[in-house]
């Protein structure tokens, strides 16, 4: 077998083929630890996968010879495929955060809002600590724990089964549980855990982690379920997703009965009867913060009824009933020793300070953000002064902070040691990238460079974002290869992506693959990889564009609504005026803002832009985008505009109920509106649907019609 010499599995005797599963199954043992523990690969992952096929070509042939340890059983072990991925039953949402007792009090009061609940009307909570590690998904069929996954972006993450069963607080099989129960919460390690194993790395000479989050996340994530067996991991069950009946009818209710059922769940998680009392309790958790074993960076704080849970329903990616108090961010003192402007890809010229490396919450921090001119000089957006006035300048010792994941900020600067010498920071009115002029637009905090594509920051960061893995995703294609191909003027736009190969390909004076650290294989590879990305999604294709304000979410609610380039294309140019059908269009997707629209249409509206883009495309095959299907929503794909007084729902309600059947909800009746539900004292709209012949309707009927009479 290693010897190259493979006999057809079909002329194989049962003895030989024994013999031959307990060879591969060594080998293949060997090589995949070889890969994982060692990170040494002793064979490429063609021949890897060509032994795995092999084994299972016998297995399938001899049944009866299939071996306990059969390579075939060991999820994540292809080294060429990493994790399977999952997509989730329910998206897994994240949390919206409060930074202060009045960010919890504006929450409260939206609550209230939404649900339109009479002042003496009680609303509790739950309030929880947020623990800081990875959340988790472990579904059950049955009582049986079936599959575990990643959160991922939320829709799609990564398949970690075999490694979550090594988890001592998870459980493997439930009693008394739904037939199908969606279980999630945290995976975590406590603090003295990550010290011992971080004792033990440093004696073995092997990566030390950061904190306990990345080695909870690093531990979680290894292909070698036996490596994770052997780290300290701990879970926390506070939600769930999918659940084929429910657990309680409120939030605390379904906690306690995930402890019932065999979960650890977190002690400090109560119920609150108003926003003192969950402040009080934040306030608890806070003092118990750095004796609790366990990082945590905030609170939580959610509805505890169901009933309203699902009334409140989401936003695109958290639940409106729930929120996040996080906990004050750490703070550091350190030198600024310079400050330098980056460029960004659209044009902003952001101030960022170099400081002298220092510790800030157990991670060392060199670069902050300075945001813009004016919090350098210290006022406000709106002149107003912040740091009591205090400007900023190199040499001045300042105090650094993070909050989560950001990038770290400045809090405050010390003006006792300032320099004699000190000057105040002189920031640039012309781009240091390209000399363009860099206005600052009425309204706008920071300083544009005015050279659009021949600004070669800009046009470099554009790229970057073009090749970033939400958009293209081009393997091999990174930001430093990017930067390399623009400087020598190969690539200077994102066509030049798609005619690298005509240009630099085989045959060509000059190749890619005599290059500097290239050769004939790896610019063939490159060229497929380019290749492989002609055909993108439409969402990918709009957020590539990079345009301002279009993020991945936006992104694909434009898709979904356009669905395909053609049509986006040929919108964008007809809202062109800011009026008129196709700009009210725009306005009328739900997420679509007047900055955002603005600007959109003002990227189409520039020749050069436009013509940039249509040059891109030309060279792709752009795919439909998938418009959202409720399968038996009767509203789907429908446009309905409310009007009037509801009184069994708040106008907030009605419109996030309508959107989540699939409709389409718009603030003026046109010919294109399909629905309109008129509640009490209705007057133009309803009017005008009558002229236009516009099907009308009363708020109970609306009900009935959707289901939720
Ligand atoms: S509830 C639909 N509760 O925080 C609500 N999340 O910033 C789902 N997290 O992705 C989340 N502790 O990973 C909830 N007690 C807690 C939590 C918690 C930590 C994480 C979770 C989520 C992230 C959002």
């Amino acid at each position: 077998m290693d010897d190259g010499i493979e006999r057809e599995v079909g002329a194989l005797s049962h003895q030989e083929a024994r013999a031959e599963l307990a060879r591969l199954a060594e080998r293949l043992a060997q090589a995949s630890a070889a890969y994982h523990r060692d990170d040494a690969p002793e064979i490429d992952d063609a021949a890897y996968d060509r032994l795995k096929q092999r084994n299972a070509a016998i297995e399938a042939r001899f049944p009866d010879l299939k071996r306990g340890d059969s390579p075939s059983d060991q999820v994540g072990f292809a080294p060429a495929a990493g994790f399977a991925k999952v997509r989730h039953a329910q998206r897994m949402m994240s949390l919206d955060n409060a930074f202060d007792p009045g960010g919890v009090a504006d929450f409260v009061r939206s609550v209230r809002s939404y649900l339109n609940l009479e002042e003496e009307a009680g609303l509790p909570f739950t309030a929880e600590p947020k623990i800081d590690g990875l959340s988790l998904s472990l579904r059950y069929e049955g009582g049986i724990l079936v599959q575990a996954a990643t959160r991922g972006d939320g829709v799609v993450g990564e398949n970690v089964t075999a490694n979550a069963r090594t988890i001592d607080d998870i459980p493997e099989r439930l009693s008394g549980a739904p037939e199908v129960l969606e279980v999630r919460g945290e995976v975590y390690m406590s603090h003295p855990d990550f010290a011992a194993l971080n004792a033990r790395a440093a004696a073995e000479g092997s990566k030390i982690f950061a904190n306990p989050r990345n080695a909870a996340a690093g531990s979680l994530r290894q292909l070698d379920p036996s490596i994770t067996a052997r780290r300290p991991l701990r879970f926390f069950a506070y939600a769930w997703g999918e659940i084929s009946a429910p657990l309680a009818d409120t939030q605390s209710g379904s906690v306690a009965r995930l402890s019932d059922l065999g979960f650890a769940t977190n002690p400090l998680t109560v119920r609150c009867a108003d926003l003192e009392a969950m402040l009080d309790h934040y306030a608890r958790i806070e003092a118990e913060r750095a004796t609790l074993g366990y990082d945590i960076d905030g609170v939580v704080y959610k509805v505890d009824d169901l009933s309203r849970q699902r009334r409140l329903g989401f936003r695109a990616t958290t639940p409106r009933w729930a929120i996040a108090h996080k906990f004050p961010a750490e703070l550091a003192w350190t030198l600024l020793e310079r400050i330098e402007i980056q460029v960004g890809r659209t044009g902003a010229l952001s101030p960022v300070a170099r400081l002298t490396p220092v510790t800030v919450g157990g991670v060392v921090v060199s670069n902050a953000t300075l945001h813009n001119e004016d919090y350098i000089a210290g006022r406000d957006s709106r002149g107003a002064p912040i740091r009591g006035g205090r400007d900023i300048r190199a040499g001045d010792r300042v105090q650094v902070y993070r909050a989560g994941d950001v990038i770290p900020k400045i809090a405050d600067v010390d003006l006792s040691g300032r320099p004699d010498d000190a000057v105040p920071f002189d920031f640039p009115t012309t781009c240091p990238e390209c000399g363009s002029d860099a206005p600052r637009e009425e309204g706008d905090s920071v300083r544009r460079c005015s050279g659009g594509l021949i600004c070669p920051a800009q046009a470099v960061e554009r790229l970057k974002h073009v090749v970033s893995r939400a958009a293209f995703d081009i393997d091999g294609l990174g930001a430093k290869l990017v930067e390399e191909l623009y400087r020598d003027g190969w690539i200077r736009e994102p066509a030049d992506i798609f005619t690298l190969k005509e240009r630099f390909g085989p045959g060509r004076p000059q190749q890619l693959k005599n290059r500097e650290g290239w050769g004939e294989t790896s610019a063939a590879k490159l060229f497929e990889a380019i290749d492989a990305r002609r055909r993108i999604p439409l969402e990918r294709l709009i957020f590539a564009l990079g345009i301002r304000h279009v993020g991945e979410i936006n992104a694909r609610l434009l898709a979904r609504h356009y669905g395909t380039w053609a049509a986006f294309e040929a919108a964008m140019r007809a809202a062109e005026p800011q009026a008129g059908e196709a700009w009210d269009d725009l306005l009328a997707i739900d997420g679509v803002g007047r900055v955002m629209a603005r600007s959109l249409v003002t990227a189409f509206a520039q020749e050069a832009e436009r013509a940039s883009m249509e040059r891109l495309v030309a060279h792709l095959d752009v795919q439909e985008a998938e418009r959202p299907r409720m399968q038996g929503s009767p509203v789907a794909g429908k446009i309905v505009v409310f009007t009037g007084t509801l009184e069994k729902m708040t106008r907030a309600e009605a419109k996030a109920r309508a959107e989540s059947l699939g409709a389409k909800v718009s603030g003026s009746v046109s010919a294109r509106t399909d629905l309109l539900v008129a509640g009490p004292g209705a007057g133009s709209k309803a009017k005008k649907a009558v002229e236009l012949g516009v099907e009308t309707i009363d708020e109970d009927d609306w009900l009935r019609l959707i289901g939720d009479a």
